[in-house]
């Protein structure tokens, strides 16, 4: 098949209404078209068809019992899809919406068990990127959509990214540019008044709490290990890796960048390719060897911006060993540190 792929303004997507609706069609006709949203790019699929979202599992190669997130374009459209709408869910829905958190509530009926990996929830969120937006009005059903990478690969913040994973393997790509958050969205389960964090994100604990009291963090997400059984299916599995072999070097950043120079040393001795992604704060001590740069530690957004995008270049220069600098899990630290410990698949090295 070939990939169609447009650019669209994702400040002003109508001014390519030719794309969107060549897009739209493509969607109704049950096949599949990765767009960007404001955390990662989605490979969208009509929500309510079983053979359009069937589509979705194949061209990731995901397990079927991990479920799609539900995209709207307007808060309303959740009445439809889910049983009922706690009023812990509606406050931060009103707060929240249109952003980067999910809702996992219990299902309606008319959303099909493919959807939901099997499930009685459904996980549904309204982004506020407006191409999405225009998308999913343009189509008039709510959309499927995980994040636009081949399972188990750093999920995609570039149009690039999704052109190298999936490449004749879905109908359209959507080029919107880069992704204004670059990391995926919060993933909550209401129930009742209780709310418990199942994926961190850039919405945190602290800002869900000004809203809500009863805020819990998932335990597994709390365990430093690979086996502990996660609520959100997609915890569980190996995800955000490279090709190349991810050690996450933790401690005080004089001990971390000491032990990375010493280890890239013996690399090169040994022949061994190897990468640091380091900081504004960091770089210089790098300076003879590959060293990726993500941002200050003082700001951590950008941290969560550049991340997998530099998991992806570290695949471009065939790295065979990656070295991370851990950050602190304070805020958006906290989902940075948890996808960065599933691309090092829990190789944490304390020094
Ligand atoms: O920011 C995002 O959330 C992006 C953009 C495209 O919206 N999407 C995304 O989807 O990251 P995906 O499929 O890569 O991750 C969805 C996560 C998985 O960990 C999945 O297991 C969990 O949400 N999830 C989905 N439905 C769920 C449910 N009913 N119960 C528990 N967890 C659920
Ligand atoms: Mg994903």
């Amino acid at each position: 098949m070939d990939t169609i792929l447009e650019k669209v303004d994702k400040l002003n997507p109508y001014l390519n209404i030719v794309a969107l609706k060549k897009a739209a069609n493509i969607l109704k006709n049950n096949n599949l078209v990765a767009f960007p949203t404001e955390t990662v790019y989605g490979l969208g699929a009509n929500a309510l068809e079983e053979d359009a979202v069937r589509k979705i599992y194949i061209a990731k190669g995901r397990p079927s019992d991990n479920p799609l997130i539900v995209h709207i374009a307007d808060k309303n459209d959740i009445y439809n899809l889910v049983d009922d709408v706690p009023e812990t869910a509606l406050i931060l829905m009103e707060n929240f919406w249109p952003g980067a958190l999910t809702i996992v509530l219990k299902k309606s009926p008319i959303i099909p068990k493919t959807t939901s990996g099997g499930l009685d929830t459904v996980a549904i969120r309204m982004p506020s990127n407006k191409i999405a937006l225009a998308l999913i009005k343009e189509c008039g059903f709510p959309l499927a959509a995980p994040s636009a990478n081949t399972s188990t690969k750093p999920s995609p913040t570039l149009a690039s990214h999704v052109y190298n994973d999936l490449n004749g393997k879905i109908d359209m790509i959507i080029d919107g540019g880069s992704c204004d958050l670059g990391l995926e969205s919060t993933v909550i389960q209401v129930v009742n008044d209780k709310v418990i964090i199942l994926r961190p994100g850039s919405i945190t604990k602290e800002m869900l709490e000004k809203f809500v009291k009863n805020v819990s963090i998932d335990k597994a997400l709390l365990d430093n290990k690979s086996d502990a059984v996660a609520k959100a299916p997609g915890m569980k599995y190996k995800h955000y890796a490279p090709a190349g072999e991810v050690f996450l070097i933790d401690g005080n950043i004089n001990n971390v960048t000491s032990y990375i120079i010493d280890a890239l040393r013996d690399d090169r001795f040994n022949n061994i390719k190897s990468i640091v992604i380091a900081s504004d704060e960091t770089i210089k001590n790098y300076a003879s060897f590959d060293a990726i740069n993500i941002g200050s530690r003082n700001n951590l957004d950008v941290i969560a911006k550049n991340m997998f995008n530099a998991l992806r270049q570290c695949d471009s220069l065939n790295a065979d060993k990656i070295y991370i600098e851990s950050f602190l899990e304070e805020g958006i630290g906290f989902a940075i540190m948890n996808r960065l410990k599933k691309a090092a698949s829990y190789k944490i090295i304390r020094v």
